[in-house]
């Protein structure tokens, strides 16, 4: 059930009974950011919408970029603009970097036993330590290469193989991303025991919706549980979590059993079960702080480097000239060798200005995931108190023409001119956030989206089918904590001569 199905047919008819309940705080006057008026116990949920970063870019227009809107009984604070995203990611990164303890996320990470939503403290700041040193380090990245290369060497025999048709080519990357992050993280693709069929992915996927769909109990703190109820939410994530419970708890088994055939390179658990068994930690690492970093490395990254792929494969396909050029790049530097090889990436400079043109336009993950205060604070001069949840509405700063000439258009050259990194340096451009809460995966995630993408345009020329138009091309969005593209991307593709 939707957002406003639920919502006219659950709150309309005890609206009268629901007002008498309703209770104005009083306290000492604060000066809040200003606020788009809302109705009373819904607040602004209403106003929101389905793409509701886009809502928020417009109301920011007339409220400033700081603005307070009411989430039902939950006031949540979005900043939209670079100087503020700056005052939150860094300058007051450290009031601002907490994760507020929300009954929605606490069942599917594991009692905050994960990283992505676990609130400022100990154990947040320990598996970040282990995140950088360990799991996502350089090196650990480095040491996954020969997954990437065959991964996507695969894809590229696949799609070979069935380039007289037309091909899906957002499931050949929805393919390739789960089969990779399954290598890095468990060592292997499983099959059998109920990992066939994409089992796991369809785990994976459902997890990932629980998180996008509105909990009741997230913003009505004493109803809220019954509204969860009511709409199935409830028994939707416990089924969630159930399926992907499963599946950690076999692939640790796995791992534990002394019968497993040795590999040569250590996997995520591997590396976690060698942490697990060091007694001296500050914080034990249990099974379930393992399988909350494997719920990260999962749902944080199969939907944001494939949807990565998909929106600048779209780009290209939209874009021909563009295509041309960056395929002469890649062709022209990697010559006849029949790959690309991550060596080679670095000196893809328009190939590479052209990603970070796509992470612009369709930015991965467009409110980021809100933060948390934790004391009263001040920003732009207004009073934000403690335990205010704080969204970064990356969407609208990707898309302010103030910053950013013709902002709806595709033009990979202002990387060219303007060579802004991905690393969330710059407060105009953050694809992968910036601070202490910063995506401490970027390393991995950029090392398959380019090896991947590079390949997939080094290999084939691409084309629409027949007598479909550039005009044709569907460019709807879904938003599911991330940025997808609505219909699946269809193309021909022409093996490339490599003779
Ligand atoms: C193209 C791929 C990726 C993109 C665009 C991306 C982007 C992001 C963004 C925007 C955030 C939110 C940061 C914030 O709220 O301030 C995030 C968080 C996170 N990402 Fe990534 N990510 C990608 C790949 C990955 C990969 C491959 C991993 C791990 C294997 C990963 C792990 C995480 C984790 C654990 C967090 C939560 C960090 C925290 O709360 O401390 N990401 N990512």
């Amino acid at each position: 059930m939707d957002l406003l199905t639920f919502l006219a047919l659950f709150f309309v008819p005890l609206l009268p009974l629901l007002l008498l309940i309703w209770k104005t705080k009083t306290g000492k006057p604060l000066k809040l950011p200003p606020s788009p008026p809302g109705l009373p116990i819904i607040g602004n949920l209403h106003q929101m919408g389905a793409l509701p970063y886009r809502t928020l870019a417009e109301l920011a227009h007339e409220y400033g970029p700081v603005m307070l809107v009411r989430l039902g009984r939950v006031p949540v604070v979005f900043v939209s603009s670079p100087e503020m995203a700056k005052e939150v990611l860094k300058n007051q990164d450290a009031n601002m970097c907490s994760r507020a303890a929300q009954p929605g996320t606490r069942k599917i990470s594991y009692d905050y036993k994960d990283i992505a939503f676990t609130p400022y403290g100990e154990w947040w700041r320990e598996i970040r330590k282990i995140c950088t040193l360990e799991l996502l380090s350089p090196k650990a990245v480095q040491s996954y290469l020969y997954v990437r290369e065959e991964e996507v060497a695969n894809m590229v025999d696949s799609i070979a193989k069935a380039s007289s048709d037309p091909i899906d080519i957002s499931e050949k990357i929805v393919n390739l991303t789960d089969t990779l992050i399954c290598r890095t993280a468990f060592g292997k693709v499983y099959k059998g025991r109920g990992f066939d069929n994409g089992k796991f992915s369809e785990a994976v996927h459902d997890a990932m919706a629980c998180l996008s769909n509105f909990s009741g109990e997230d913003f009505f703190p004493y109803f809220g549980r019954i509204i969860d109820k009511l709409t199935g939410h409830t028994a939707t994530v416990d089924r969630a979590f159930h399926n992907l419970d499963n599946f950690f708890e076999m692939a640790i088994q796995d791992h534990l059993n002394p019968n497993r055939e040795k590999t040569e390179h250590e996997d995520i658990i591997d590396v976690l079960l060698r942490l697990k068994k060091d007694q001296s930690r500050r914080i034990p690492i249990t099974n379930n702080h393992i399988k909350g970093v494997l719920k990260d490395v999962f749902l944080a990254s199969v939907d944001t480097s494939a949807l990565s792929m998909g929106w600048v494969m779209t780009e290209f396909i939209r874009h021909p000239n563009v295509m041309k050029k960056v395929q002469a790049e890649i062709r022209n530097h990697v010559g006849k060798k029949g790959k690309v090889q991550e060596s080679d990436l670095e000196e893809l400079h328009y190939f590479r200005a052209a990603l970070k043109e796509s992470w612009r336009l369709h930015t991965p993950s467009p409110l980021l995931i809100p933060r948390e205060t934790m004391c009263d604070c001040k920003l732009d001069g207004y009073d934000i108190p403690n335990k205010t949840r704080i969204h970064v509405n990356v969407f609208a700063i990707h898309k302010d023409p103030k910053i950013w000439k013709n902002p709806d258009d595709f033009i990979p050259e202002r990387f060219i001119e303007n060579p802004l990194d991905v690393r969330g340096q710059s407060y105009e451009y953050l694809p992968f956030s910036s601070g202490r809460r910063g995506c401490p995966g970027i390393n991995m995630g950029v090392a398959i989206v380019e090896l991947a993408v590079a390949n997939l345009l080094y290999s084939f020329d691409w084309q629409l089918p027949k007598g479909m138009k550039i005009e044709d091309i569907n460019m709807e969005e879904i938003f599911n904590l991330t940025l997808i593209k609505k219909t699946p991307l269809i193309l021909m593709a022409t093996p490339y001569d490599l003779s």
